[in-house]
């Protein structure tokens, strides 16, 4: 067995899904009998991110001071370093007190099963002050046009915090039985192939000819074993493509373009934040949980519209401790296809280049392109990724 990088914050991974078969039918014999409440989508990702080890070393949901603590200096009161709140944040904690366990009842799955106990250490309110400040210091705006901006603040103001015990991994596992994983099974995997350096690929799109020459040059680059692409299976803003779309496209991408053996295909069940940097610093920590090496941060990674600036997401891990983290980031400039050079470049590696010697495409056009059932030209996207899309975006049309 190769010896992979430590987790975050522990030297053994500590997930907080219940493995022991008989300890969950107990749990959710229990369950049945406690207090319960449907919490925000936010917080069943939290449960199964937590549940998957992913967000080792947390033991649960924050308290009112860990919270701003993160979102003030990115540590919580003990002093584990985390950039983002992880809260479950409900409109009332009527009918239980401090001391209680509660049953938490999945939003997203219908009849709302239970998806986690947690055992209530404290119940706080935030201010609205407070709320703004957190909302400023992760997403760097309080504009609720921004999606992530939008999601935490259409929760509740009180913060149930304390440990949880999770049951099930949502409709994660069972929706995307190919590609869901947790943080345990890939490190295991990791272990198993015996790869030493591995390059994770953070993603919430298929993956055009810029992202697969971006997952190639930083293997070359670092010399890497083996990439793992790690694609974001929770919720995202409408127009976003839908998980089993983008998984069909980025399988047969591997497959085609890649040699066996060296790509692992996984996915993680959380909801997209939109947070930029904040949300980089975020995907680092769950990448090295799980046995990574190296994380690539491209351009605009995690963004949305304009609220970012293209490398902020890059620019934050100079700003961080140089111990909080023990994976390296792979920092790539923006890549494009050259028509002088007739391949994918990062764009500052061409200094001679205009614009004009890029294949560079907007979103919004390749949308336009792939609903009239248009493939972008091949430099842009591998043939056989745009007839994936294009069946998409036809059987959208009705
Ligand atoms: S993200 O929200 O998950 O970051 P996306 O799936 O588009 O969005 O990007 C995945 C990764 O590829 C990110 O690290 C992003 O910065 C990088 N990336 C995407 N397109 C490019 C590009 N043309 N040039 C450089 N990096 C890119």
């Amino acid at each position: 067995m190769a010896n992979l990088i430590s987790p975050h914050g522990s030297s053994v991974l500590n997930p907080l899904y219940v493995s022991d078969v008989e300890a969950r039918v107990e749990l959710a014999e229990e369950a049945e009998r406690l207090p319960s409440i449907v919490v925000s989508s936010a917080t069943a990702a939290n449960a199964v991110m937590l549940g998957a080890a992913y967000f080792n070393p947390l033991t649960g949901y924050m308290t009112r001071d860990d919270a701003l603590g993160v979102a003030r200096e990115m540590r919580t009161t003990s002093g584990v370093f985390w950039p983002t709140p992880v809260l479950n944040l409900v409109e009332s904690a009527e009918g239980f007190g401090v001391g209680d366990r509660i049953a938490l009842r999945d939003p997203n799955v219908a009849g709302n099963p239970v998806l986690a106990i947690q055992t209530v250490e404290a119940i706080e309110t935030f201010s609205e002050d407070e709320m703004r400040e957190m909302t400023e210091a992760v997403y760097r705006t309080t504009d609720m046009e921004h999606p992530g901006v939008a999601a935490f603040n259409a929760q509740g103001r009180v913060a149930i915090s304390g440990p949880i015990q999770v049951l099930n991994y949502s409709y994660f596992k069972t929706d995307f039985p190919e590609t869901f994983r947790t943080a345990v099974e890939i490190r295991k995997e990791i272990g198993e192939r015996g790869w030493q350096k591995v390059v994770a690929f953070q993603t919430r799109n298929p993956m055009h000819r810029a992202h697969e020459e971006l997952c190639r040059m930083a293997m070359e680059r670092l010399g890497a074993d083996g990439l793992v692409i790690h694609m974001l299976l929770g919720k995202l803003k409408p127009g976003d493509i839908p998980a089993p779309v983008r998984d069909a496209a980025i399988r047969t991408m591997v497959e085609l373009y890649f040699p066996p053996n060296t790509v692992m295909i996984t996915g993680y069940g959380f909801d997209m934040l939109y947070a930029g940097p904040r949300e980089a610093v975020l995907h680092a920590i769950f990448r090295q949980n799980m046995g990574a090496t190296h994380l690539i941060v491209g351009r605009d990674h995690a963004g949305v519209g304009d609220y970012y600036g293209a490398f902020d997401a890059q620019t934050i891990f100079d700003e961080i401790p140089d111990d909080a983290l023990e994976i390296e980031i792979f920092r790539a400039d923006h890549t494009a296809y050259s028509k002088k050079l007739n391949k994918v470049v990062m764009m500052c590696e061409a200094p001679d280049h205009t614009k004009e010697d890029f294949v560079l495409l907007s979103g919004t056009r390749v949308r336009e392109m792939l609903s009239n059932g248009e493939a972008p030209p091949p430099e842009f996207s591998r043939p056989e990724v745009a007839k994936i899309l294009i069946e998409h975006y036809q059987s959208q049309r009705g």
